[in-house]
C-alpha cells in the first residue's frame, strides 16, 4: 500500500511505495486522489526510460505533443517527450550564448505549462535523470490559495477577466525580438480566463503564467501591472513549495492549480537532465475573446 507524506502545510506531498513502470490500477487511483488535495506529488526512487514515462503519463489522460523545438525530434525522439537539459548534441554543457539555453531561461519565470496553447497542460510529469548538486530546484505556488487569499475587492475585479497568452511573451521579456511574424509561435494567441473552477473539487484558482501577455479589453499597461501584482501575491514565500531534486524523482503537478519555475544553477559546471511528459486539460480550452467585455470600473480599479 502506498504511503503519503505532506511536504508543506497547504499542498505538495511525497508518495512512496509506487513503481511508475509497474503501477497497478490502484496505484494510479491513489495518485489521482492525492492530486486533488495536494496538486504536486513527488515519487522518489523511480527508474524509468522515456517509453515507460510516456506510458505511465498516458494512464492519466491524453498526452500533450511538443513542438519541434530542438534536434531531439529530428533524431527520432517521441513527440510526447521533452528534454529539459543543459547538454548539447555532443553531450557537453552548451555555452552561455547558446540560443536554446537562452530561450529555456523563460522557465525561470513563474508559469503554467503550455498556457499559450488552445488546450493547455493538465498534469506535467518531470523525471530527474541527472540533477544538480547546487541550485536547479523547482518551485511551485498553490493557485487555489492564491485565489482564496485575495481580498473581496480584488476577487470582484479579477472575476470575468481573461488574459491573452503567447509562447513569445516571456521570451520577448528576455530580449528576443527576432521572431518572424509568420511564425506560428507569434501568430497563435489564445485567451484563458483568469479565474477557473476545478471540476473535481469546485475550488477556484487563479490561472496566471509568464506566457500571459495582457488582459483582454484592458489597456496593456493596466493589464500587465495587474498580472504582475497577482503573480506577486500568488508567489509569496508562505505559498511556495521548493522541490530539491534527487536523481530518480518523478514530480507530478497539476498546471490548473499551480504555477512553477526553475531556479538558477551553475550551468557551466553542473549537468541538469530532466524529462517531461504532460497530459492535456480539455476543460481549460481557450475561449473566443470576441464575447469578453470589461466594464470601465474594472479598468479604473486595475490602474
Ligand atoms: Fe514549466
Amino acid at each position: 500500500m502506498p504511503t503519503l507524506t505532506p511536504l508543506s502545510p497547504a499542498f505538495a506531498a511525497r508518495i512512496e511505495g509506487i513503481d511508475a513502470a509497474r503501477a497497478s490500477e490502484a496505484d494510479v487511483a491513489f495518485i489521482r486522489e492525492a492530486m486533488k488535495t495536494h496538486c504536486v506529488v513527488v515519487l522518489p526512487g523511480q527508474a524509468i526510460d522515456g517509453d515507460e514515462q510516456a506510458d505511465f503519463a498516458a494512464r492519466f489522460g491524453e498526452l500533450d505533443s511538443y513542438e519541434k523545438m530542438s534536434g531531439d525530434y529530428a533524431r527520432g525522439m517521441r513527440k510526447d517527450l521533452l528534454n529539459v537539459s543543459n547538454l548539447g548534441e555532443d553531450g557537453k554543457p552548451v555555452g552561455s550564448e547558446d540560443r536554446r539555453r537562452l530561450l529555456d531561461m523563460g522557465n525561470r519565470f513563474w508559469h503554467t505549462d503550455a498556457s499559450f496553447k488552445h488546450v493547455p497542460a493538465h498534469l506535467s510529469m518531470l523525471y530527474g535523470i541527472t540533477v544538480t548538486r547546487d541550485g536547479g530546484e523547482t518551485q511551485f505556488a498553490d493557485m487555489r490559495v492564491a485565489w482564496d487569499s485575495l481580498d473581496d475587492d480584488r476577487k470582484e475585479l479579477v472575476e470575468g477577466l481573461a488574459a491573452e497568452h503567447s509562447s513569445t511573451t516571456a521570451r520577448r521579456f528576455l530580449g528576443f525580438n527576432d521572431f518572424r511574424e509568420d511564425n506560428p509561435a507569434v501568430t497563435n494567441r489564445v485567451t484563458h480566463d483568469l479565474v477557473r473552477v476545478l471540476p473535481e473539487t469546485g475550488r477556484k484558482t487563479l490561472y496566471l503564467s509568464s506566457h500571459a501577455d495582457h488582459i483582454v479589453g484592458m489597456p496593456v499597461p493596466n493589464g500587465r501591472l495587474l498580472l504582475s501584482e497577482l503573480t506577486e501575491h500568488a508567489t509569496r514565500p508562505e505559498n511556495v513549495f521548493t522541490h530539491v531534486w534527487s536523481a530518480g524523482d518523478l514530480v507530478i503537478w497539476d498546471n490548473r492549480c499551480t504555477m512553477h519555475r526553475s531556479c538558477r544553477y551553475r550551468a557551466d559546471r553542473e549537468t541538469r537532465q530532466l524529462r517531461r511528459t504532460s497530459t492535456v486539460a480539455p476543460e481549460f480550452a481557450a475561449r473566443d475573446p470576441a464575447g469578453i467585455e470589461v466594464p470601465a470600473w474594472k479598468i479604473e480599479a486595475a490602474a
